[in-house]
């Protein structure tokens, strides 16, 4: 039995990976999971999985009704102890199911402890891209992308010589307003926002879809795990969400990586790597598909997109100030205090006045990703 460490088990990838740990109960064994605040959730997945360790992150003073031990389950309450069941040697498996950059830190952990690590958090891969990039040169810990677009192109490379790739492309299904008028963009309510065409997922993603910040984090989270230029990474439109990465090759050929969408596709691959998922998740014939399209996106319905390519490009802290600056933005656009096009604009804003430093440390990051949240709030003027 593998022994799991389930970090953010009460978000929706939380969820599906509970669904794929059920499908395989007599391989994985979950050890230890986090929850934020959600200890309904918490008490079932006790009842459930008789893991050893919970750990509650929130400071909040009702999150401690739960007590010392739930079951048989030790509980931990706050978000230093993240740190201690990722790199527990007790733990095989890492899965990082925490939303934000604060997902940094058990992250890190994981790393140094040479663990299996499959990551979903990708804002902390974004934000802390070339830090963690160095600290696995020294670690041999492994990284398995569990976003689908990341899984799928990871699929696709395997065993492919890089020299042979010509770009890699991400789909995106364009959100729930790829057909709406521009002009009308400034009036989407947080409902109208919180529709997804395709993938059921946490909130704050699904607003990141809308707009594509989220395929605009995914090409930065693309650049950090499999080291191509931004001219080689492509984003496209594809509105079914049936194909998830596509790799383009020398010769002109590609190939596609296709499946239901359904988060359980990637979250098996990972878990059993280097092995094969065995079990059925679910069963689509091909011709069910019927109809796929791809198509480039419009710059004026996305301009998160450009930002991205262009603080990749630029570097250092420049994605951290992106990511913090969006998910300070969609707080605020949560709580009604800006608009959906704000969100962008706040974005640039930040980029455009926050120094871009090369850190070689762990701090430099999460100052520049304090100081993007504090400019996004208003908290400091530059
Ligand atoms: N959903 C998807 O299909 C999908 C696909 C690819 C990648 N991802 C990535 O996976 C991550 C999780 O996404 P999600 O959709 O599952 O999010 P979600 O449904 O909002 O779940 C977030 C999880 O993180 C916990 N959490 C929230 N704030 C926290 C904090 N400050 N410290 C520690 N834990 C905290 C939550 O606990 P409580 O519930 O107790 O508050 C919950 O368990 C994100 O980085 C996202 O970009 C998601």
């Amino acid at each position: 039995m593998k022994r799991v460490c389930l970090l953010g088990a009460s978000g929706s990838v939380g969820d599906s990976t509970l669904k794929v740990l059920r499908l395989y109960k007599d391989e994985f064994y979950l050890h230890s999971f986090s929850v934020h605040n959600n200890l309904e959730k918490a008490k079932q997945i006790i009842q459930e999985f008789s893991p050893k360790n919970l750990v509650v992150s929130s400071k909040a003073v009702e999150t401690r009704t739960l007590g010392d031990n739930f079951q048989g389950c030790n509980i931990f309450y706050g978000e230093e102890y993240l740190e201690d069941i990722s790199a527990s040697s007790e733990v095989d498996i890492v899965i990082t199911a925490i939303v934000g950059s604060i997902g940094v830190f058990p992250t890190l952990a994981a790393i140094r402890a040479n663990k299996k690590i499959c990551i979903a958090n990708k804002e902390t891969l974004v934000t802390f891209g070339p830090y963690i990039k160095n600290l696995l040169k020294t670690h041999p810990a492994t990284l398995i992308p569990i976003d689908s677009e990341h899984n799928a192109i990871f699929q696709l490379l395997e065993s492919k010589p890089k020299s042979s790739v010509q770009a890699i492309i991400l789909t995106a299904s364009g959100g729930p307003f790829r057909d709406r008028n521009i002009n009308t963009l400034k009036d989407v309510t947080i409902e109208e926002a919180l529709q997804h065409p395709t993938w059921k997922m946490g909130p704050k993603i699904t607003i990141d879809s809308a707009g594509l910040v989220n395929k605009s984090l995914e090409v930065l989270e693309a650049h950090y795990l499999f080291d191509f230029s931004f001219e080689q990474i492509e984003v496209v439109i594809h509105p079914q969400s049936i194909v998830h990465g596509i790799a383009e090759f020398v010769d002109g050929s590609c190939t596609m990586y296709a499946s239901h969408p359904d988060m359980m596709f990637p979250i098996a691959h990972a878990l059993k790597y280097p092995h094969y998922p065995t079990k059925n998740i679910v069963m689509r014939k091909v011709h069910s598909y019927q109809t796929l399209n791809f198509y480039e996106p419009e710059p004026k319905r996305y301009p998160a997109l450009q930002l991205a390519y262009e603080c990749g490009k630029r570097g250092g802290t420049a994605p951290a100030i992106f990511n913090a600056a969006n998910e300070q933005a969609v707080e605020l656009f949560l709580q009604k205090k800006i608009s959906f096009i704000d969100i962008p604009k706040k974005i640039d804003e930040a980029l455009q006045k926050l120094p871009i430093q090369e850190p070689t440390e762990l701090l430099g990051y999460l100052e520049a990703d304090s100081l993007a949240r504090k400019l996004v709030k208003g908290e400091i003027e530059c």
